[in-house]
């Protein structure tokens, strides 16, 4: 039976590059797909003058599509600036492995999303770019809507986890619908967590279960 996948894709999932961890990395994702429930985690390091992605290591928890893109784009990026490196899509990624059946276009999103993510968070701990604006009710939310609910596959603001936002003095108080004894609490208020204390102006996070 003929494969469905380009030979890059089959190569670069036997032998994929840029495959790890950064121990202290300048900046980090870790994305799910809502449309298959995988996950991916990306790391970068950034020369601090001339902004420019020194070394670059992602993990998928994913399929071989979502493997082969990770190795593609982490390619693609490395030694770019941060600002080229937000310009590549997964489209362009997806056409570099020689193209991905339709259904698995969502795989290189995935690996897209966390490039971008990891870039974000790097700029929201130096207060710059997307750091640069203040938190607000949006803010918050546009983050949130990068946390899975574990229940569901589906971020926690779409999936109505999110009960209420509150700012005030740079304090963030989140209610969520889930009992604080759920097995899923932890992980969750950790996800959460990650996603607010890098912001400058975030000087704590209350979260408060009530499910
Ligand atoms: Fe989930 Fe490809 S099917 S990342």
């Amino acid at each position: 039976m003929e494969s469905p996948y380009s030979e890059k894709v089959v190569e670069l999932f036997k032998n994929p590059k840029n495959v790890g961890e950064i121990e202290n990395p300048d900046g980090k994702a870790k994305e799910g797909s809502p449309a298959c429930g995988d996950m991916v985690k990306l790391f970068i390091s950034v020369d601090e003058e001339t902004k420019k992605i020194t070394n670059i290591k992602f993990n998928s928890y994913g399929c071989a599509s979502n493997i082969a893109t990770g190795s593609i784009i982490t390619e693609m990026a490395k030694g770019k600036t941060i600002d080229e490196a937000k310009k590549i899509t997964w489209e362009e990624a997806a056409e570099e492995l020689g193209g991905l059946p339709d259904i698995k276009a969502h795989c290189s999103v995935l690996a897209a999303d966390a490039l971008h993510e990891a870039i974000r968070d790097y700029e929201e701990r130096h207060g710059i770019g997307k750091g640069e604006k203040p938190t607000t009710e949006e803010v918050v939310r546009e983050r949130l809507k990068h946390v899975m609910n574990p229940l569901t596959g589906i971020d926690v603001v779409d999936s109505e986890l999110v009960e209420s936002i509150d700012l005030e003095d740079g304090t963030v108080s989140i209610k969520v619908d889930l009992a604080e004894d759920h097995q899923f609490a932890p992980a969750l208020k950790e996800d959460i967590e990650e996603k607010l204390t890098v912001r400058q102006d975030v000087e704590k996070i209350n979260i408060d279960f009530q499910g």
